[in-house]
């Protein structure tokens, strides 16, 4: 099926980028490329990659497509966050002109120089902007800069899911200034993720794991009432032994984490879903691969040793979960998988994941990451490129750059 023939345009049925006339316009188009970079390079395009069909869309149709991202969190224009890595990966994909020079001192990445720049692009042309947050306005959501983007152009197209859950100026900011659309990737990203939060095919069992428990608290809440079952794995689930009195040796305990922890296992108590510990660990020395590794079969890690992994009577439970399940939601790695003795719980539920016959959609940057270097990416039914933005969807909570796109359209109709 083409980008264009996705079935539903879902919330945005009055403002899917399908149903934009965009030919010979000038389109500013928000997407996410906030890609990690080694070397000044890409390390992972998964996220170019996604930002494809939106581009080629545009393309196709006629637009002077005008493409705008961040990339990290510069403080102040450090060049290490520059576009250019990005823009040498999107080329090698479709051609795309990267101009730095439209960077002036004090113009901002949107000023006179990128506006001489515009009006020379043909129909059918690719421009990448600089970094949207070498503009000090853009993450305070200032009326300014979002004002000199849309003098850019004549249509706003948002598809920087990721980024959703930021009121930012180019995420919510410029959705108020020009006719404003949704890019296939954001249109898709909420329908799928929507879909499993309203309406799973059960049983639903949500997979949490991850460093910091108060990332998740939100998400763990909302699905102690909604998911069938909850799996929790990461450095995350010390903050759960702790609140029960457990020893904890040396490993992460998120301070701020334990008492809401404490809050979710009084839930768990009465709710519906039935939530799940590790039962067993891998402990290492240090975090660290060469360290000293033994495996434990309970969960009080003695002194001078740190939990760096779910054990594998854990994972044999969690995969067993996940194969049953109607719909598997998982966010966050089980362990230290970046380190190889500590990668077997989340490689494990990785295959498992990959494996179930239920629905499967995996959030966040790491588990994709995970999947990617498992190589079972494929194998999962919707891989979002939303971390935190498909926490917050998932929590209940509105997105600002979704949003904006609701309320945006009328503006732009009239
Ligand atoms: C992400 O990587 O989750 C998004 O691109 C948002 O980035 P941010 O957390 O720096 O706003």
């Amino acid at each position: 099926m083409g980008a264009g023939d996705t079935p539903s345009r879902g919330r945005f049925e009055k403002a899917s980028v399908r149903d934009a006339d965009v030919a010979g316009k000038r389109v500013l188009l928000r997407a996410d490329l906030n890609v990690p970079l080694a070397d000044g390079k890409v390390a992972d395009d998964t996220r170019i990659r996604a930002a494809l069909p939106t581009i080629e869309l545009l393309r196709d149709r006629g637009a002077k497509v005008i493409v705008v991202s961040h990339l990290g969190r510069p403080k102040d224009r450090e060049p290490e966050l520059s576009m250019a890595p990005v823009a040498v990966r999107l080329a090698e994909l479709l051609p795309v002109s990267f101009d730095p020079p439209h960077l002036i001192e004090n113009e901002g990445i949107a000023g006179p120089g990128a506006a001489v720049r515009v009006d020379m692009m043909d129909p059918g042309e690719i421009l990448l902007l600089e970094n949207s947050r070498y503009e000090p306005g853009e993450t305070k959501n200032d009326p300014e800069p979002a004002e000199r983007l849309a003098a850019l152009a004549e249509l706003y197209v948002n598809d920087a899911f990721g980024a959703a859950h930021r009121a930012h100026a180019t995420t919510e900011g410029v959705a108020h200034l020009l006719p404003a659309y949704a890019g296939l990737l954001l249109e898709r990203e909420v329908r799928e993720l929507t879909a499993v939060r309203d309406d799973p095919e059960r049983p639903l069992v949500v997979v949490l794991g991850g460093a910091k428990v108060t990332d998740k608290m939100g998400v763990i809440e909302r699905f102690l009432d909604t998911a069938d079952e909850l799996l929790v794995g990461g450095a995350m689930c010390f903050s759960f032994f702790a609140a029960e009195g457990r020893a904890t040796g040396e490993s992460l305990v998120e301070a701020a984490g334990v008492e809401l922890a404490r809050k979710a296992l009084e839930k768990a108590e009465g709710g519906d879903a039935l939530l799940h510990l590790p039962e067993d660990l891998v402990l290492g020395r240090s975090f660290d691969a060469e360290t000293e590794v033994r495996e434990l079969n309970g969960v009080d890690v003695p002194a001078g040793w740190m939990g760096l992994d779910i054990g594998s009577n854990t994972v044999a439970k969690y995969r067993r979960r996940v194969a049953g399940a109607g719909t598997v939601f998982w966010n966050g790695p089980m362990g230290a998988f970046e380190l190889e003795p500590f990668a077997a719980g989340t490689r494990g539920v990785a295959e498992a994941v990959a494996e179930a016959p239920g629905f499967t959609v995996v959030g966040g940057g790491d588990s994709a990451a995970a999947l990617v270097e498992f190589g079972l990416a494929e194998s999962i039914d919707w891989l979002s490129t939303g971390g935190g933005a498909s926490l917050e969807l998932m929590e209940g909570k509105k997105l600002p750059g979704v949003e904006a796109l609701m309320d945006a359209k009328e503006a732009g109709d009239g």
